[in-house]
């Protein structure tokens, strides 16, 4: 295992749009072992690889109960609306108010490559939408309302 060092808002890699995953091998499961341990280091709920300077589409997203590694994750269903606050560990000190779908169903590709579906509502449901939103260039700093710095 080893931990990455994540970039912060300036990085342009944060920008781009990231390449999907051609297939789940080993390189690609060793990185979403690493992005996990990254993010239990960092304190995170969740990270996208961008946020360690890869730009493939790849997320973690852990909020107390389990770990999900996904490749090439993708909304496919939302509903419903939530606002509540949002940090991330690219834009540190930063904090604000974000307007997400309350439900969503998302399907990607697992650790073992197998294509999986998860419903998720709440502060899950958030978490992966800030996640993908990594993916397609997208900082919550860009949605949020009442940015402030709390540092
Ligand atoms: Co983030």
């Amino acid at each position: 295992m080893a931990i990455f060092k994540i970039v912060t808002k300036e990085d342009p890699v944060l920008r781009r749009k990231a390449k999907a995953v051609a297939k789940v091998d080993e390189r690609i499961q060793k990185l979403m072992d690493n992005m996990a341990e990254t993010m239990a280091q960092a304190k995170g709920v969740g990270l996208a690889a961008p946020q360690v300077g890869i730009s493939k589409r790849v997320i973690v997203v852990n909020v107390g109960d389990q770990l999900y590694a996904i490749a090439n994750p993708e909304i496919v269903e939302h509903s419903g609306i939530q606002d509540g606050p949002e940090g991330c560990l690219s834009c540190p000190g930063m904090a604000g108010q974000v307007r997400r779908a309350q439900r969503i169903r998302l399907e990607g590709f697992d650790r073992n490559g197998d294509r999986i579906s998860i419903d998720a509502e709440g502060y899950l449901a958030r978490a992966f939408q800030h996640e993908i939103d990594h993916l397609n260039g997208v900082l919550f700093i860009d949605k949020a309302t009442e940015v402030a710095y709390d540092a």
